[in-house]
């Protein structure tokens, strides 16, 4: 490894994964935002290659083009006011509510199934690892993208309790949802994940699994607060 990875590869992750309303999305931002660290929501990048496959007329099973799609998605991610929270545009054109309905959340799931499509933005999701550190969110932070993370949690809740929350998050944006649906797309898009031969939704053998069912979300976060302030004893 070159001085510059190793120097890279010193700089703290906390890996937050878990299936889709564990509560990982908002509990990354608020830890990331305590610390005063970055930011990395991968499953927005899944959800990218998805829209930008819409936007381009390519087939979910197309894979040797939404594997172009994906090395080359033109995308930037805007710091809003200096926080964790960032604007995300793609080919020029801000898309934040545009990659977070339901339907590009099913495409996403089926193009994240794809090992090439994964592999393309592995390096992607990799250059956020920078000073003076990173919560990193997805389904495989742990076991794929940041196997060396200090800290490696696996949030899980119930499948209600997860497709309100999510009703709750659209709800709130305006975007407009159906409970029963949600739930069933839920369990589609968990069995998926789950299921899939490359980097499946599990945790990695050495993270600490939280469930947040029923717990406010101030408490997961004094939680994790804790686990990395052991965490950071120990290795310093
Ligand atoms: O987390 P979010 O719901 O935005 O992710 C959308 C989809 O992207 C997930 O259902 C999953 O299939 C995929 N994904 C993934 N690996 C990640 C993050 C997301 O496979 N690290």
């Amino acid at each position: 490894m070159t001085e510059q990875g190793r120097e890279q590869q010193a700089i703290p992750v906390i890996t937050i994964d878990g299936p889709s309303g564990s509560g990982k999305g908002t509990l990354s931002r608020l830890v990331a935002g305590r610390l005063g660290w970055h930011f990395l929501d991968s499953g927005a990048l899944y959800r990218l290659v998805a829209l930008a496959a819409r936007h381009h007329a390519v087939l979910l099973e197309d894979e040797v083009s939404l594997t172009t799609l994906a090395a080359h998605l033109d995308v930037e991610f805007e710091a809003v006011d200096g926080g964790v929270d960032c604007r995300i545009v793609l080919e020029g054109e801000d898309v934040d509510n545009a990659i977070r309905t339901e339907q590009c959340g099913r495409d996403a799931s089926v193009v994240a199934a794809l090992p090439t499509v994964r592999q393309a933005l592995l390096e992607r999701q990799r250059a956020f690892q920078v000073v003076p550190g990173l919560v990193a969110d997805g389904r495989d932070m742990g076991t794929v993208v940041f196997p060396e993370a200090k800290l490696k949690l696996f949030l899980t809740a119930s499948r209600e309790e997860r497709a309100r929350r999510r009703y709750n998050q659209l709800n709130e944006k305006g975007i407009d949802a159906n409970l029963q649906r949600i739930l069933s797309d839920l369990e589609t898009r968990d069995a998926r994940d789950s299921e899939r031969s490359v980097s499946p939704l599990r945790p990695a053998n050495d993270a600490v699994v939280v469930d947040t069912t029923g717990i406010a979300i101030n408490d997961v976060v004094m939680q994790i607060l804790a686990l990395w302030r052991e965490a950071a004893r120990k290795t310093s």
